[in-house]
């Protein structure tokens, strides 16, 4: 059945207490808002995003990441709160799945639940040991009467475990007739999208009550709530790599980005961090490294190093405190604390301990270009724009400023001197 999805994201987001708007924060390194959409357009093409606190912001994020979605303003100054959400709204499709934005957790099977329900309306409804925060769906001899914020709750109220889970499946038709009927009396003086249910059962029309997992239809309101969402996303994450192949050494302590893709059997060991879209081919990547929008395969990274946005690091070894941004390196060995900014470095080349591109003179950045077969001694500094041919040799200590033609020997130290006996002068008694 054709179905339009309408996604809740107009509201303050007071209880978030943040600049920045609520369904923008960002859950395993994509918002809130985005995880939702993409589950959506899995049930949908017509998919559309009701906004208006921070219109523009909210607006202009979406339009940078998708091209089908309908944007539709929520007059908030006269109609606040979720049922003013769908006021003057127009629907193409006979069937509306009604989403909150604030929902992260929610997959497109949990959602299929109710999309495949054919009740003129269907809700979701968690079982909850501690309700706070969500509205109370009072049940009457097994059906539906209302539901109830818990700002409008009298006592006995508060104690209902079952509340809404805020996502509903409701013949087009009912909603454009239901709508206009809701009023502001309330504790918040806002329209309840929820006091449809309650319109709905005076006109005696059919609620198909759908328990749904608590952990899928979880609702983020605070930065307490988003710490929680982001648990869950990370184990769901990780659970899926690790029963793809991915090996992880004490994954309650790995942070993995949505959108990182694995390769073959990678190993991850504890403290990793992998954020932003990063490709990770059967690498090793050792105790706390933090890899940053990268393509790494066939290579070992670590421990504790930091591969910085767009490095791809091809049949390479990088150790302990090295550092590498926006370089390719391609059978490369960069044992110990080096930074790589800016660079190609090709296959057979030894970077030493300590070497670092200087690749900014306070103005702009500059490339470094190693060949194949060059050796760079220790602590040596190459001062970028430079080039380094094939089959080089940097001596340990040198400050390369200038291009070292194929096949020569790269060096640039003070004579040292020998004082004899000058320890026992300098610190005679
Ligand atoms: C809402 C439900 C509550 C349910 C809970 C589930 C209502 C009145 N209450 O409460 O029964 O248990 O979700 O998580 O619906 N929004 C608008 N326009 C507005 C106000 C809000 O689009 O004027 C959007 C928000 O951006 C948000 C969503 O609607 O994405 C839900 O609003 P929120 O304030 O979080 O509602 P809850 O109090 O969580
Ligand atoms: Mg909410």
């Amino acid at each position: 059945m054709s179905l339009s999805v309408v996604i809740l994201a107009a509201g303050k987001g007071t209880r978030m207490k943040s600049q920045k708007p609520k369904v923008l924060h960002t859950i395993s390194g994509k918002p809130m808002l985005f995880h939702i959409i993409d589950e959506a357009l899995k049930l949908s093409k017509d998919v559309t995003v009701v906004l208006s606190h921070q219109f523009e912001q909210i607006k202009s994020e979406i339009e940078k990441s998708y091209t089908n979605i309908k944007i539709h303003k929520q007059d908030t100054q006269n109609f606040p709160g979720t049922g003013g959400a769908l006021k003057g709204l127009q629907l193409s499709s006979k069937r509306a799945l009604i989403l909150n934005g604030d929902m992260p957790l929610i997959t497109q099977e949990s959602l299929e639940q109710l999309a495949n329900s054919t009740a003129p309306i269907a809700m979701t409804i968690l079982n909850l040991k501690d309700p706070s925060g969500y509205g109370r769906v009072v049940i009457k001899d097994g059906s539906v009467e209302e539901i109830v914020e818990q700002k409008d709750c009298t006592q006995e109220q508060l104690a209902i475990q079952s509340v809404n889970g805020g996502v509903y499946a409701i013949d087009r038709e009912l909603l454009d007739k239901f709508i206009p009927q809701i009023n502001n009396n309330n504790a918040q003086k806002e329209y309840y999208l929820t006091d449809i249910i309650k319109i709905a059962k005076k006109n005696s029309i059919n609620i198909e009550p759908i328990i749904v997992d608590a952990k899928d239809f979880m609702g983020v309101n605070s930065k307490l709530d988003l710490a929680n969402a982001e648990a869950i996303m990370q184990e769901r994450i990780k659970n899926r790599l690790m029963l793809k192949g991915v090996i992880m050494r004490n994954p309650q302590s790995i942070y993995i980005d949505c959108r990182a893709t694995f390769i073959g059997e990678t190993i991850l060991e504890n403290g990793v961090t992998i954020e932003g879209a990063c490709e990770i081919d059967n690498s090793h990547i050792k105790a706390y490294s933090v890899v940053e929008e990268s393509k790494i395969a066939n290579s070992s990274i670590g421990p504790m190093s930091h591969i910085r946005p767009q490095s791809t690091i091809l049949n390479s070894h990088i150790g302990n405190f090295v550092e590498v941004k926006k370089s390719t390196l391609n059978d490369v060995k960069a044992g110990h604390l080096s930074y790589l900014g800016d660079s190609t470095i090709e296959s057979g080349t030894n970077i030493g301990a300590g070497v670092i591109t200087c690749n900014y003179d306070g103005k702009a950045k500059y490339q470094t270009k190693i060949g194949k077969n060059v050796f760079i001694g220790s602590d040596s500094q190459l001062v970028a724009p430079v080039t380094l041919e094939d089959n080089t040799i940097v001596a340990a200590g040198t400050t390369v400023t200038e291009n070292v033609p194929s096949g020569a020997l790269a060096i640039s130290r003070v004579k040292q001197k020998i004082v004899n006996s000058f320890f026992y002068k300098f610190f005679k008694k």
